[in-house]
């Protein structure tokens, strides 16, 4: 069966990763194919997760670029060599340019951990989210999976879930409360109904 090449765009730890290598493996991702994994740092665990799923995996070190122009043609390099149709943002924590992102018009999609328009945009990632949600009391945070624009966590909203704070909360027990019970299910489900969505549409642009 025909499938939309994706890749997985990751910086850490790669549990969102490893949640769409297992949604594929169990079918709830079945119109969609990773066919890469880029990570932005060589220490990123999420690498050892694609190679343990056969699934190939390079390391695309921000740092070991002289510019924004230089990482990102390494990047589209890589798309280039896998076919790459989709591009998903797992925990990827380096901000694409907006000459790069115009190229990828709603083919790229990314996963928030808040729902935005709270808590999100520059600055805002990873526990920091998490942070900032409970410094403000909010009673309810969640999970965002957005298309990607040249707008820091402004694109199209395609998926939203949310979860409930308490009283004790950490960052960190926030942080596992809403990877569990939101980004898990959110990230596989949004690759699986855009997938289906290029398939559908002969992999024109414009959704
Ligand atoms: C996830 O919580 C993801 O939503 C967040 O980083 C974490 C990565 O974890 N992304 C952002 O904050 C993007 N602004 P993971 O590497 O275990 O998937």
């Amino acid at each position: 069966m025909l499938k939309t090449k994706v890749a997985v765009l990751v910086s850490g730890g790669g549990t969102n990763l490893q949640a769409l290598l297992d949604a594929e493996k169990a079918g709830v991702i079945k119109s969609g194919e990773i066919v890469a994994v880029i990570a932005s740092n060589e220490s990123a665990y999420a690498l050892e997760r694609a190679k343990n799923a056969g699934v190939p995996a390079v390391a695309v070190p921000k740092k070991s670029c002289a510019s924004q122009a230089e990482y990102e043609e390494k990047i589209s390099a890589v798309l280039a060599q896998y076919g790459v149709e989709l591009i998903v943002l797992a925990g990827f924590l380096s901000i694409l340019s907006a000459d790069f992102v115009a190229k990828w018009p709603k083919r790229i999609i990314n996963i928030h951990p808040s729902l935005i328009p709270s808590f999100c945009g520059e600055g805002y990632y990873g526990l920091r989210v998490h942070e900032a949600a409970l410094q403000k009391g909010v009673k309810v945070t969640g999970a965002t999976v957005h298309f990607v624009n040249e707008v820091p966590d402004g694109g199209e909203i395609i998926l939203q879930k949310s979860v409930p704070v308490y009283k004790n909360d950490t960052p960190e027990l926030l942080q596992r409360r809403v990877m569990e019970r939101a980004e898990w299910k959110l990230l596989p489900r949004a690759t699986e109904i855009i997938s289906a969505k290029i398939l559908k549409e002969g992999n024109k642009y414009g959704l």
